[in-house]
């Protein structure tokens, strides 16, 4: 198992654990996480939800790359496809959902914390879209949701560039509410307030501030059909073989 679900009172920690690879995401991995989403969801005992990374390097470092270099485009919908369900339960589960982000939270790791309805980072983390020097974009909802929380000049500059941001710009921009240390503490004390007041109110308030969600289902899309491309093909390899990847333009 590498998602453990912890209850603290009536707030649910949901611990993302693949050391090994930064956190970074397979099918196993997010699968389990989209099933505990969805039991967490269902749970009215379950008043508030932290998700976290294992360990003291990453939150999640991103959809596993190694895997995605093997995919086609059909493939790839289907795996965007999870990523979207998992990130579209953090969004619309009728409760607050919290990332305690403890390190890397890079492309489908930034995404999930975007899907979270506040993002606490730790004074080492490092958020950021890095998919386009893989020769990819953002698939799990990322080129929606970074404009809608950072405004479309910092979602474009991020994205287009791949550049991360440290916890300081992370903050400055809007991208995170606020650094903590140790982070998943103070997620906690804010999970713990929100657990204390009216579900009812908190669900509507949630779900009336996420109307409008842009074009989730076209991203999607899109990003299942770049794979149909040398430059994915090329990208993905080039960071497993650890070497910069050349792009051909086709
Ligand atoms: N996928 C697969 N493996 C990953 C990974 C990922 N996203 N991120 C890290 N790892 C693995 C590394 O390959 C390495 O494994 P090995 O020891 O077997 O080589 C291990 O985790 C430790 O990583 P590094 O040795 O690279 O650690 P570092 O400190 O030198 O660098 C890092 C850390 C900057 C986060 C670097 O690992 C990195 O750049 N990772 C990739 C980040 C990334 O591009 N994420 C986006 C993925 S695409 C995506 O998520 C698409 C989407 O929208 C759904």
């Amino acid at each position: 198992m590498s998602v453990l679900v912890d209850r603290h009172d009536a707030v649910a920690v949901v611990t993302i654990d693949r050391q090994e690879a930064l956190n970074a995401l397979n099918v196993e991995t997010l699968t389990e996480l989209r099933d505990r989403l969805h039991e967490l969801a269902d749970d009215e005992s379950a008043r508030a939800v932290v998700l976290t990374g294992a360990g003291e390097r990453a939150f999640v470092a991103g959809a596993d790359i190694k895997y995605m270099a093997g995919l086609g485009p059909d493939e790839a919908k289907e795996w965007g496809g999870l990523g979207h369900e998992a990130a579209r339960l953090l969004e619309e589960m009728p409760k607050p959902t919290i990332a305690a982000i403890n390190g890397f939270a890079l492309g489908g790791g930034c995404e999930l914390a975007l899907g979270c309805d506040l993002r606490y980072a730790s004074s080492n983390a490092r958020l950021g879209q890095p998919e386009i020097d893989l020769g990819i974009v953002p698939g799990w909802g990322g080129t929606q949701r970074l404009a809608r929380v950072c405004g479309l000049g910092v979602a474009k500059e991020l994205i287009l560039t791949g550049r991360p941001v440290d916890a300081e710009e992370a903050l400055r921009i809007g991208l995170v509410n606020a650094i903590a240390d140790p982070v998943l503490e103070h997620a906690l004390g804010v999970a713990g307030k929100l657990a204390g007041k009216s579900p009812g109110a908190l669900r509507v308030a949630k779900g009336l501030l996420n109307l409008s969600p842009g074009a989730l289902e076209l991203e999607a899309e899109e990003f299942g059909d770049l794979f149909a491309s040398e430059d994915a093909k090329e990208g993905l390899a080039a960071f497993a073989e650890k070497r910069p990847p050349r792009f051909l333009g086709r």
